[in-house]
């Protein structure tokens, strides 16, 4: 992986071993420099500890760029907001995967490559039935993108570039056909298959609200706000589901375990999860009157409620992302002439959060799950959607980290060490004797 040449160096000392030791610092193209500690322990016979890896980076990419002062998102260098504005998901999957914006041949050889992945094998129907009907769809999710593996035996070798390539564009071609049977069958409606005739966003929503009844156009206005939704999704540079996808991929396993390992993590309330528990949460307040009260609970340190949708482990800025998706939630409800009760509800929460000391003390921003869900429920998505949506738009992002990470010569399998402080070395004491 390429390094900024520089005689930057940190140099240690313990003042209880006296060792000392001098460590290289590593400048990349943006961003704080890091410093190399790979002979720390060598040297100086010490860990470095750092639960939740606040402090830690565990690689060098090229893929996304994110200022969390500043609210800068960048993909290969572009800022989110532009190519939220001028670009759409394909050509931003596009990017992500190969680092240049696509020229018109490009874009079209690969959206007709992706669009030729679109179906799944038909046995694969059959995973479906094995779930019970109120499953939460993301629970199928992981154990769909799972099995996929044991489908596709031509394209797990992951030191073959060309088995990589073909795993990437399933997985990216197949996850809105394998999310769409996830949310057909919790509603009892026959699958429908992909149209390759289709853009991305616009199959999904096909493929997911049309029945064999009737024929069903797809709004445009609502395929278009999907499509950025999708783009808005695509990567975040190491969050948590991304470096579980890393940490698989850093074993060997294949790209299909290594994506279903992603979902499960996204999965998380504290992560991907937070957008369906944004509305779950907007629900539970009601009313413009109740906010004040839910946001009691959030600043109560013995209350383990947070305010979904706020704060973020990086930015401590405004998240770029929300920022776009709060004007196109707008934008889009007006456009459906839908008018969702709970938005005013949200815009009174951000007002008032925003103005109390307490998060504005701890630099306590809406993230990109804040909005998000008011544009997927005005489309009509359940709740219980909105993160299998999620992990739609991110796909990309983890298929192009774990690319990334095969073909990076520094990596090797990730294994952190730690802390122990459990009992002290002791003898068994055999039943009769304790
Ligand atoms: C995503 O990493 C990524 O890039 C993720 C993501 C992506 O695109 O991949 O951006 C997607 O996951 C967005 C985040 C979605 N999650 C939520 O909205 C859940 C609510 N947010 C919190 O759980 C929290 O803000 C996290 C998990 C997002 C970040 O947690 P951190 O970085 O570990 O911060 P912290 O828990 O140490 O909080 C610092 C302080 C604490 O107070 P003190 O102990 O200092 O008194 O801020 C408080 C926290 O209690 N705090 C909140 C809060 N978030 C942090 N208090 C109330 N409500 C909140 N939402």
């Amino acid at each position: 992986m390429s390094k900024s040449g520089s005689n930057h160096t940190v140099t240690m000392t313990d003042n209880v071993t006296g060792k000392t030791a001098t460590f290289p610092v590593i400048h990349g193209t943006a961003g704080a420099p890091v410093l190399d500690i790979r002979t720390f322990n060598k040297e100086m016979g010490l860990f470095t500890y750092d639960p939740g890896y606040t402090a830690t980076g565990s690689c060098q990419s090229k893929i996304t760029f994110i200022d969390g002062d500043e609210g800068i998102l960048q993909y290969r260098g572009y800022p989110i907001e532009q190519l939220a504005e001028q670009s759409d998901y394909m050509e931003v999957c596009y990017l992500l995967l190969f680092g240049e914006l696509p020229s018109k041949a490009e874009k079209e050889k690969f959206v007709y490559d992706v669009s030729h992945h679109t179906m799944v094998h038909d046995q694969i129907n059959n995973f479906f039935r094995g779930f019970r009907r109120d499953a939460h769809p993301m629970a199928v999710m992981c154990g769909a993108v799972g099995g996929l593996a044991a489908f596709y035996h031509d394209s797990l070798d992951i030191e073959n570039p060309w088995h990589r390539t073909v795993a990437s564009y399933r997985l990216i071609a197949k996850l809105p056909t394998i999310a769409a049977m996830a949310y057909k069958y919790t509603v009892g409606q026959p699958f429908i298959y992909p149209r390759n005739n289709m853009g991305y966003a616009e199959n999904f929503l096909h493929m997911c609200f049309a029945t064999p009844a009737e024929d069903y156009k797809v709004d445009p206005v609502v395929a278009k706000a999907l499509d950025t939704i999708f783009t808005l999704h695509a990567d975040h540079e190491q969050n948590a589901s991304a470096s579980t996808v890393r940490l698989a991929g850093s074993t060997g396993a294949n790209p299909y375990a290594c994506i279903a390992a992603g979902i499960a993590a996204l999965w998380g309330p504290s992560h991907g999860g937070a957008n369906e528990q944004v509305l779950n949460m907007l629900e539970e307040i009601g009313t413009v009157d109740k906010v004040h009260d839910m946001v009691k609970r959030a600043k109560d340190p013995d209350d383990s409620f947070r305010l979904f949708g706020f704060g973020h482990r990086v930015y401590k800025n405004h998240d770029p992302r929300a920022t776009v998706i709060a004007k196109a939630a707008h934008e889009v409800l007006e456009a459906l002439g839908v008018h969702d009760p709970l938005l005013e509800v949200a815009v009174a929460l951000e007002k008032i959060a925003l103005e109390d000391e307490y998060f504005i003390k701890r630099r306590l921003y809406p993230n990109v799950d804040f909005y998000s869900g008011f544009i997927l429920k005005a489309m009509g998505f359940p709740v219980s959607m909105f993160t299998a949506l999620f992990a739609i738009g991110r796909t990309v992002g983890w298929i192009a980290q774990w690319n990334e990470l095969i073909e990076d010569p520094e990596q090797k399998i990730n294994r952190p060490r730690q802390l122990y402080t459990g009992a002290a070395a002791r003898d068994f004491v055999p039943l009769d004797k304790r």
